[in-house]
């Protein structure tokens, strides 16, 4: 049951890469029907972000009022009525209108999703399963960029002009269905449950999760003592002003900082634009380029599902920084010494970059947002940590255009590069190794007043 809990929750994932993926492939075919001038068109794409960055900060209010399944069930309905829409437009502002409401849906999902996940899981596998949600982001993005493999691979197909987008964007609509019936069948989160009072649905919930043959009283009991312990105390968003869950924000938020300034949206974003920075004039070698960064992101995600919980999650955040760190620093080398440095330095370097963000800073700013939160807070935390991810987000898209114009590839990558540098410092100092620490038991230790970064690694018993 906690497979299927996991696959459907990560259908949102897969829409969340797909729609921002999407607009890139849909435009050259858009721009035939409803030509744009770029502060629409800019608007047009920009709306995603937008609608998420709104949903994200309410999002935590409304599935701790509503609870994680009805939210996401929200969420499933909104994709699936925006995608519909931005299908059968009749004019640009109904594109807008649609993308708010795709963006509005992504946000909810987005502090949704890997929280349902990550209150549901057994311990031993939390990461790996937080974790599938990221593998679905990266094979929504993978797909849409194959769509634009797809369009491009011949210039004389017919659906170019028959407003094939429209497809593009119907299809969204059915993942959403599928979402949405996914979750008729899901038992609703035991931790939410109890939140809430209900104890005999929770347990019968948890029970569900982990099968009938198997014995839940431990688990259960440790889920019931600690919400006893926090009646009382405040909680929602006055909560995270706290001086004891302080150190849990700052994580949170300070992930999404870093995640967001290692520069990966300029690279998953403007990828074809880069390779065509680096000297590779073709189109096709630019999308099939653009393809194999969005297979490495894919594949390599899988890969840290594996390591996430054998190897933790400090360990594997410093790896990623470092890597991120050494390939954008090459990257500006090579683009300030094309005589010195052969062009397909460029490519591996651009693609050990994507690998080092996928194996890490990908994925666990994710996981961690979901663990990191007492009960009483962990809607509204990830909400700040979610507003975090797409404010950044959408400062790093928006401006990258203008810093290639102003100061070039080289200096911005550079600044890209020392900001995953202070990812490195970011983690020895801040961030606690959560791996086989049960969510009561990070709470506590949260409680204690002890400093964060001080939890160390517990192997859980088989
Ligand atoms: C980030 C997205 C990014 C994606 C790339 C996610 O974790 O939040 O902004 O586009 O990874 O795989």
């Amino acid at each position: 049951m906690i497979y299927f809990l996991a696959a459907i929750a990560a259908i949102a994932g897969f829409l969340f890469g797909y729609d921002e993926g999407i607009i890139a492939v849909a435009r050259p075919l858009l721009d035939k029907d409803f030509p744009m001038d770029p502060l629409v068109g800019g608007f047009m794409t920009a709306a995603v972000p937008l609608g998420a960055l709104v949903a994200a900060s309410i999002a935590g209010r409304i599935t701790d009022r509503f609870g994680r399944r009805r939210a996401l069930m929200a969420a499933a309905a909104l994709f699936t009525v925006g995608s519909l829409m931005a299908a059968g437009i009749t004019a640009v502002w109904m594109l807008i209108v649609a993308r708010l409401i795709l963006g509005l849906a992504i946000g909810l999902a987005a502090v949704t999703a890997p929280l349902y996940i990550s209150e549901s899981a057994p311990l031993r596998i939390r990461g790996a399963l937080v974790s599938t949600y990221q593998l679905a982001i990266t094979v929504g993005i993978l797909a849409s960029y194959l769509t634009g493999l797809a369009i491009d691979s011949d210039a004389d197909i017919p659906w170019n002009d028959d407003g094939m987008w429209r497809l593009m964007f119907a299809l969204g609509a059915l993942p959403g269905v599928l979402f949405f019936a996914g979750l008729v069948f899901l038992p609703e989160s035991p931790r939410w449950l109890i939140l809430k009072g209900f104890a005999a649905e929770a347990r019968t919930s948890l029970q569900r999760l982990r099968g009938a043959a198997s014995p839940v009283e431990g688990e259960f009991d440790e889920m019931v003592s600690t919400a006893r312990a926090e009646v009382g105390k405040k909680s929602g968003y006055k909560a995270l002003l706290e001086p004891k869950i302080r150190p849990a924000v700052i994580v949170g938020a300070g992930l999404f900082f870093l995640q967001q300034l290692s520069g990966i949206n300029a690279v998953i974003y403007y990828a074809p634009e880069i390779f065509n920075h680096a000297g590779f004039d073709s189109t096709s070698t630019q999308i099939l380029a653009t393809v194999g960064i969005g297979t490495v992101n894919l594949l390599t995600t899988i890969l840290a599902m594996y390591l996430i919980d054998k190897i933790g999650r400090r360990p594997l955040l410093i790896l990623g920084f470092v890597g991120t760190s050494a390939t954008m620093l090459t990257i500006a080398l090579a683009v300030i010494n094309p005589t010195l440095v052969p062009s397909w330095v460029i490519i591996v370097a651009l693609m050990l970059y994507i690998a080092s963000f996928a194996i890490s800073i990908g994925p666990l700013p994710h996981v961690l947002m979901s663990e990191i939160f007492p009960l009483r807070a962990r809607g509204p935390g990830m909400s700040m940590a979610s507003i975090s991810n797409w404010g950044f987000n959408f400062v790093v898209v928006f401006t990258f255009p203008l810093m290639l114009a102003g100061p070039g590839l080289a200096f911005t990558f550079t600044l890209f590069s020392v900001i995953c540098l202070g990812g490195i410092i970011f983690t020895l100092t801040r961030v606690p190794e959560t791996t086989g620490h049960s969510l009561e038991a990070i709470e506590d230790h949260l409680n204690s007043g002890k400093p964060f970064a001080s939890l160390r690694r517990e192997v859980p018993a088989e």
